[in-house]
Order: structure tokens, then C-alpha cells, then sequence
């Protein structure tokens, strides 16, 4: 037997598997020493009560043989794909229906799952930073040298261009917006633009709107599919986790247009959605039915109401480091439509360098940019989602040091 070498083109940890081991290395030289977590973007308000009500009652329903469940439709139960279909999409005048809905246990499978779906010889658009799931999933996949970097720097608003005519034609792009780690929102025109790229290009959108929640600016595209064609050349990802607090229970869902038709290597013309579920009833027997179960009362009045109550609560948070930042001379970027915070090194300092700061000086752990790829070097990502108290103690040990 031989190993998929793949795996040995990329670095040894995953990005946030290695900043819990630094910070755990930290806590062990500094014993005493409190640590405020702003790195990985773990959610920390509770469940829901209407979550846990319906959980409860899933789990009872299991304990009856008259409500008994056993395996579940892999593609997901009816009750919350319709649920999906109808108020994430339909109440806001997009056309997607049940049938295009794909229930997983969370955003992060599908997207590193996705790939199962294009060829190893396909080339792939990364916007760099990016989440680094997207490249590393590609790697493994046999296409670390299909891999198509677009850069997003200051220089460019921390927004990807649209790959010049001299470029390779990319045949898969992920877009995420807002943005993980930059916080940054596309507007509609630039949304479209990429639209039309894939169009003309019978290219392929991964569309990540694990954060769409967070979007308040009503002139701001939450969905892949409020822009004209965009059936017809994208795939849309979303998650439970950011808004509900489900990063531990694991809940999400992949959109996959029944119009969205791609070509074999022979040129015939293959249903996408129909090959993505013939991937998860090979890969995947479902989400568990308690979870679904839970991620459907999120539907219900007062499953809106927590969930409208959760962004508000984690944006301030961000909105408040954004504020802080930039009283401290920084360059910040995020902190609206987003959760996360994007913001330029002190003093000249790698990404590391900044990390190991900030740690030592104040607590606060960060996201180092460069671990979202080369073209974040320099730059450090903070998260909304510690509590509001936390949020601000972290801001006045911010405030106690010299940054510029
Ligand atoms: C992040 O911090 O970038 C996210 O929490 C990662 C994830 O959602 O998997």
C-alpha cells in the first residue's frame, strides 16, 4: 500500500490545528496567564431554547417505536429542505426548491467534498487569503498545480479580479462573502461580474455564504442566486454554525440548481445535482435526525428572533475591535456586514511575529493572515464571537499597548 502523497505537499497541521497548539504552548509556559480567544471563529452564545425543545423532543420521538426513525433520506429530511427552500430562499424571491437542497453535517464537509464533483484536470480559482479548506481540499485531491491563485491585497480592496485574458481559463472558482478571513462584502455588480465570467467561461462557482446572516447592508447580495444566471453556474454553501451556535451540533447545507449542467470528458452533458447526490448516498447517510430536527425549529418565530438576536450580539463585538483598531492607527478591514475584523500588523511584523505579540502582550489570541496564504502576510484576523464582556476586556489590554 501506498499513501496519497498528496497529503505531503501540504503543511504538516491544518491552519487552526496548529494555532491551538501554539496557544495550548502558550498556556503552559504562562500558567495563570488568562488567554481571550479571537482566533478560530467558534461561536460562544448557547443553543437556542427552541433548538434544544426540539432536540429534546427528536430524541423522545426516537424512543417510542410508533415515531421511531431510522436512516433518513440522504439528501436530508423533507420537513427542513422545505423549510430551507422557503424562507431562505423563496421569501426573498429567489427561485430554489427542496429538490436543489442538500443537508450535511455542516459548510466545511461540503466544501472540502465538493471536488469529488470536477475533474483532477480542472484549473481552480482561489482568492488568496482564503478559508484554508478550499486549497487544502484541492491538494489532496491531485490539483495543488491546477491551483490558480487570485490575489486579494490592499491594492485590490482585498477583492479577486477577474482573471485577465492571458490567465489560464479557470474552470472552478470559490468565492466566500462576506469574506472568511478579510471580512469583505462583493457588491452586486461585482458579484455579477464573476457570474458572467463563469458563464461565458462554462466555469464553476463554489459560492461560501457561511456568513450571509451577518449582511445588513440591503444593497449587498446574500445568496449566489439573487444575481441573474447564477442557477445555471453555481454551487451555494451554508452553515447553521455562525448564527446558532451549531459549530459543535454540525448542521448545514449545499445548494445545487436542478438547470446546473456541466460536460464529461466525451462532451456530454451531466446534471450536477444529480451527480452530488449520487456522491452523498455514496459518501454520506445524513445528518443526524436530532440535528435536522433542531436546525428546523431555527425556522419557527422564535428560532428567527435567537438568531437575529446572535448577529446583532456578535456584531457589535466586531464592530467594537474595528473601532478600536482603527483609534489605534491600524489599517482594519471587516467589522461590517462580517464578524471578523482584518487588520494590518504592528510595527512591520509578519503574521506569526503580530500572533506572538499580541499573545504575550495582552492575551489575545488571533488568526495569523499568512495561514489564510501568502497574500495574507502582514495581516491578522480577529472574530466577533467571544462575549461581549470578554470582547472589551480584550479591547482595554489592546488599548494598554503600543501598536504603531
Ligand atoms: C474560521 O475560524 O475560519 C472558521 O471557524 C473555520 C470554520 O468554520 O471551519
Amino acid at each position: 500500500m501506498k499513501v496519497n502523497s498528496n497529503f505531503l505537499k501540504m503543511p504538516e497541521s491544518y491552519l487552526f490545528s496548529e494555532v491551538a497548539a501554539r496557544i495550548k504552548a502558550f498556556r503552559e509556559a504562562n500558567p495563570g496567564k488568562e488567554v481571550i480567544r479571537m482566533d478560530i471563529g467558534d461561536v460562544t452564545l448557547p443553543l437556542p431554547s427552541v433548538v434544544i425543545e426540539e432536540m429534546k423532543q427528536a430524541a423522545a420521538d426516537l424512543g417510542e417505536s410508533s415515531t421511531f426513525i431510522g436512516y433518513g433520506p440522504e439528501q436530508g429530511h423533507t420537513f427542513l429542505r422545505e423549510a430551507i427552500a422557503a424562507t431562505d430562499y423563496r421569501s426573498r424571491g429567489i427561485d430554489i426548491s427542496e429538490t436543489e437542497i442538500f443537508i450535511s453535517d455542516g459548510a466545511k464537509s461540503d466544501i472540502g467534498n465538493v471536488g469529488d464533483l470536477f475533474d483532477v484536470d480542472n484549473v481552480i480559482g482561489l482568492a488568496n487569503p482564503g478559508y484554508p479548506v478550499y486549497f487544502d481540499a484541492n491538494v489532496i485531491d491531485g490539483r495543488k498545480e491546477r491551483v490558480v491563485i487570485l490575489p486579494c491585497t490592499q491594492a485590490t480592496d482585498f477583492k479577486p479580479q477577474l482573471p485577465s485574458e492571458d490567465m489560464a481559463t479557470i474552470d472552478v472558482i470559490y468565492l466566500c462573502y462576506p469574506n472568511n478571513p478579510t471580512g469583505v462584502v462583493l457588491t452586486r455588480e461585482e458579484l455579477q461580474a464573476w457570474v458572467d465570467y463563469a458563464k461565458a467561461h462554462d466555469a464553476l462557482i463554489i459560492f461560501d455564504s457561511a456568513y450571509e446572516a451577518y449582511i445588513s447592508d440591503e444593497n449587498i447580495p446574500r445568496s449566489i442566486y439573487e444575481i441573474p444566471g447564477a442557477r445555471k453556474v453555481a454551487i451555494e454553501v451554508r452553515s447553521f454554525s455562525k448564527t446558532a451556535g451549531f459549530t459543535g451540533v454540525r448542521c448545514g447545507y449545499t445548494v445545487v440548481p436542478e438547470d446546473l449542467k456541466k460536460t464529461d470528458t466525451d462532451g456530454n452533458e451531466v446534471s450536477l445535482n444529480k451527480l452530488w447526490r449520487r456522491r452523498q448516498s455514496t459518501k454520506f447517510n445524513g445528518a443526524s435526525y436530532i440535528v435536522q430536527r433542531g436546525a428546523c425549529a431555527l425556522y419557527s418565530p422564535a428560532g428567527r428572533k435567537t438568531i437575529e438576536e446572535n448577529v446583532g450580539y456578535y456584531m457589535r463585538n466586531a464592530c467594537a475591535l474595528r473601532d478600536a483598531l482603527q483609534a489605534k492607527g491600524l489599517i482594519v478591514y471587516g467589522g461590517e456586514n462580517s464578524p471578523y475584523v482584518w487588520f494590518k500588523a504592528p510595527k512591520g511584523m509578519t503574521s506569526w511575529e503580530a500572533f506572538d505579540f499580541l499573545l504575550e502582550e495582552t492575551g489575545v489570541s488571533s488568526t495569523p493572515g499568512v495561514g489564510f496564504g501568502p497574500e495574507g502576510e502582514g495581516w491578522l484576523r480577529l472574530t466577533g464571537f467571544n462575549s461581549y464582556e470578554k470582547t472589551l476586556y480584550a479591547i482595554s489590554k489592546i488599548n494598554n499597548i503600543c501598536l504603531i
